[in-house]
């Protein structure tokens, strides 16, 4: 299919490929020299994509939860992945120009949270996500988006320098697994890194002394052994797998008001823990993270390890 053809193809809620590209030429051009619809396979790729009248419905359930969510939450997490990713000390060492795609980014809320924690770094957030109400919120809030599966990105080879699976792996349906790691190493540059992050079975999901209950039934999650096969077979080398503090923490002006607020989260499977910390009153949730990485063999004769360029 030409491209012309492919730009006239509905792309996101109301909009067609081309005006998508027209308006991220305008506003992310150097975004948009990553850019790669026209790749073999691209056209059943879009063709493939969720209708909004299939999607939609999870969609705007999954918005709804977006939007009654504290997008600090869970920055202490965040944080370190961001970190992980980028082979830093801390987020506010990441220079500008470093990029990272967020393939089940959501609305953005990593792009988001990293703005505030690295504001030096620009756009570096690339947010992506399968659904096209989520990809709409991101592009609405000045973020650059782009809708695509996890296991087919329309993004050029080695043109990126991190990789983040966070917080929504557990949805990628297992026969997808190995594939989705194999894209993201493609996309890569040489040096980059391949993060992914779960949340362990298993693990404790209360303060200590609370009662230990298991956390809320779905998808299988990664093990440490899955994320490891991943990362090999998708050719990455230096891999580890960190275990990760990454609690859930929320504000708010009196404890009755934090006590509440975590309770449309996880107040039915968790005992939390409600403390003071200056004038606010915490909520916080202990999680432990399993957080695994990989990285691209740097090209012959070049590369600074973490910060590929
Ligand atoms: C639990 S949400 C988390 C969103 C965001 N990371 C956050 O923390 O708010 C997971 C997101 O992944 C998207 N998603 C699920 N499977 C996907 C896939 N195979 N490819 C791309 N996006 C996917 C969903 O549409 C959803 O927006």
């Amino acid at each position: 299919m030409t491209t012309k053809a492919l730009r006239r193809r509905p792309y996101l809620p109301g909009l067609s490929l081309g005006d998508y590209l027209d308006f991220i030429e305008d506003r992310f051009p150097a975004f948009a020299r990553v850019l790669w619809f026209d790749r073999t396979g691209g056209a059943d790729a879009l063709g493939s994509l969720p209708r909004p009248a299939r999607g939609g419905a999870n969609a705007r359930a999954d918005l709804q939860r977006h939007a009654r969510r504290d997008p600090m939450a869970g920055a202490r997490g965040m944080r370190a992945l961001f970190t992980l990713a980028a082979g830093v000390t801390s987020p506010e060492r990441v220079p500008r120009g470093w990029n990272v795609l967020d393939p089940l980014g959501g609305d953005g809320v990593l792009a988001q949270v990293f703005a505030t924690m690295a504001p030096q770094a620009g756009h570096a957030v690339i947010t992506s996500d399968v659904a096209g109400e989520m990809v709409i919120e991101a592009l609405r809030a000045g973020l650059p988006a782009v809708r695509q599966r996890a296991r087919f990105l329309f993004i050029r080879d080695e043109a990126v320098d991190a990789v983040l699976l966070a917080y929504g792996t557990r949805r990628i349906p297992e026969a997808d697994r190995l594939l989705v790691c194999q894209e993201a190493a493609r996309v890569l540059r040489p040096g980059g890194r391949l993060v992914i992050h779960d949340f362990e079975e298993g693990a404790p999901l209360t303060p200590s002394g609370g009662a230990r209950r298991p956390v809320a039934a779905g998808h299988p999650r990664f093990t440490a052994a899955d994320m490891e096969r991943c990362l090999a077979l998708s050719g990455l080398h230096a891999i580890r797998v960190h275990r990760v503090h990454d609690p859930l923490v929320l504000r708010k002006g009196s404890a009755a008001e934090a006590r509440a607020l975590l309770s449309g989260h996880l107040l039915d499977t968790v005992g939390p823990a409600v403390f003071r910390d200056g004038s606010d009153w915490v909520a916080e949730v202990p999680r432990v993270a399993l957080v695994a990485v990989g990285e691209k063999r740097p090209a012959a004769g070049c590369g600074t390890p973490g910060l590929a360029r």
